[in-house]
């Protein structure tokens, strides 16, 4: 195939994905007991990369590493290296190509990533990318895979029925869309199913590529957990543990004395049926070579090996004396419950270094300071932090990782910004992401302001120029107003790691 033409003309929103960051990868992989490659170094394939939203900044943040992304669409092949060439970034090559035709001079890869495509292509390309994954894995390489799950797409099955059948399958994708949108109207009237009814209320608001790919494209399988496990099993490959946040996760009663891969049969078995008793939608599984160690379910004693990173805010004043429930959020608007006070003062202590990350036992210490500091009367609970931070870290409060990064840096007179954040923020269709690989959420004014931190201008002269921007589009702001919008929009960009000098 030379092509995809629904996805040339329809791209998809092309995001760094946070799960996907081999750093992270490597952590979890961690708390399953299985040793991943040093991220910082390693050699990272994306398939299905779209314009390579995803993999770009990885390349850019670790200059070690040798990156590759293949994507089949020739649009968005050719808008992501264009925008390489622009960047002159010499560790990252994005080609256009079918990942079921792989080049044969490809290599070893430490970390392989193929996230949105499983479930989304036909059967001999999911085949295709397990064999790419078994032939281009490094020996404890990883790879990433995400798909869609039946216990959670079986209620949702009849909604992308109707919408495929009361749509023109032979209409250009964005005009399919709105059809489909015209149809999500009639639905929200006819049917009363509360999940349904849900789902169609997200629908009416989400991107229309998302919409078109899950409800409209010809493959979207969601499959089982178990039969997902034996596909892996036939291609030599196995599943190492879950990147994704999760609700719950497995913990084996009575596995003493098994062998570890007697342990993992037990283990797969209950992830089939935590899925069904949550109705799982999706996973993004990890999975490496079957002569590989055997990775065992997660254990909240291994976090003692890892480093922690997290954002998250309050509106509530923090009690760090009773363990009572409070409630944080990160910027993605998800919200995290939190009794432990030992747990509350270590959120506020990563809070307070983001974007760097803590080793466990400088969180220790620094969870300590931040209660002594609030003169809180009891001391810090070892256990008890750690079965607290345990479930922060599966549901994503917390973020595991492998890389320390670095401390952010402050505006300065002249604020300066790195290359790759002033060109995401320039060309339209690219997303502004920040040091630990989150989509920053930035409306025109704020895009122009990043987009012109080259370190020559002032910050008042910055400011001047929003406000005539502002006032452009309409908006007259008193000056002193632009000035503090100004500086707190620089104090974000320095939060997330953009800025320089
Ligand atoms: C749902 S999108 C996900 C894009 C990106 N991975 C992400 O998560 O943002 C699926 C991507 O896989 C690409 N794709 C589908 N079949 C492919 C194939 N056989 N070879 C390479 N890329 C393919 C599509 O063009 C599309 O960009």
């Amino acid at each position: 195939m030379d092509t995809l033409a629904s996805y040339d003309e329809l791209p998809y929103d092309s995001l760094p994905l946070p799960e996907t960051q081999p750093d992270v990868i490597a952590a979890v992989a961690r708390l399953h007991g299985f040793d991943a490659p040093d991220p910082t170094r390693a050699r990272i394939l994306e398939l299905g990369c779209a314009q390579g939203g995803n993999l770009i900044p990885l390349a850019w943040r670790w200059p070690a590493c040798e990156c590759v992304g293949i994507e089949l669409s020739r649009v968005q092949a050719a808008a992501g290296a264009e925008f390489v060439t622009r960047l002159g970034l010499p560790n990252v090559r994005i080609l256009h190509g079918d990942l079921a035709a792989l080049p044969d001079d490809l290599g070893e890869f430490d970390y392989i990533i193929a996230h949105g495509v499983y479930s989304w292509v036909p059967p001999a390309v999911q085949q295709a990318l397990l064999d790419a994954c078994r032939r281009h894995l490094s020996p404890q390489g990883l790879a990433y895979v995400s798909f869609n799950v039946a216990a959670g797409w079986a209620p949702l099955a009849p909604l992308r029925a109707a919408l495929r059948v009361r749509t023109d399958a032979a209409l250009p994708a964005p005009a399919r869309c709105r059809q489909a949108l015209r149809v999500l109207d009639e639905l929200a009237v006819e049917w009363t199913d509360a999940a349904l009814q849900k789902e169609i209320a997200y629908l009416r608001s989400a991107s229309p590529s998302y919409l078109f790919h899950e409800y409209l494209a010809e493959f979207n399988e969601a499959i089982d957990f178990a039969a997902f496990a034996a596909r892996l099993d036939r291609h030599a490959l196995r599943y190492v543990g879950e990147a994704g946040p999760r609700r719950a996760v497995v913990e084996l009663e009575d596995a003493w004395g098994l062998s570890p891969e007697g342990m993992a049969g037990r283990w797969h078995e209950a992830e089939a049926a935590l899925d069904e008793a949550l109705g799982t939608r999706f996973r993004r599984a990890l999975i490496a070579r079957a002569d590989a160690e055997c990775a065992q379910p997660p254990q909240a004693e291994r976090l003692a090996s890892l480093a922690f990173y997290a954002d998250l805010t309050s509106d509530e004043e923090i009690d760090l004396d009773a363990p009572t429930e409070q409630t944080f959020v990160n910027p993605a608007g998800n919200r995290f419950a939190v009794a432990e006070p030992a747990m509350k003062a270590a959120v506020m202590a990563l809070s307070m270094v983001y974007p760097r990350a803590l080793t466990h036992g400088a969180l220790l210490d620094a969870a300590r300071d931040v209660m002594a500091g609030c003169g809180a009367a009891g001391g810090l609970d070892a256990m008890a932090l750690q079965d607290a931070l345990f479930r922060l870290v599966v549901a994503h409060g917390v973020m595991p990782t492998v890389w320390m990064g670095a401390a952010a840096g402050e505006p300065g007179e002249r604020p300066a910004a790195h290359a790759l954040a002033r060109l995401q923020a320039t060309l339209p269709g690219w997303v502004v992401g920040g040091t630990r690989h989150v989509a920053l959420d930035l409306d025109a004014a704020g895009r122009e302001l990043l987009a012109c931190l080259d370190g020559t201008h002032t910050q008042d002269a910055l400011s001047a120029r929003m406000h005539a921007s502002l006032r452009r589009a309409g908006l007259d702001l008193p000056r002193a107003h632009v000035d503090a919008l100004t500086a707190q929009q620089l104090w974000q960009f320095a939060r997330q790691g953009l800025l320089i000098g």
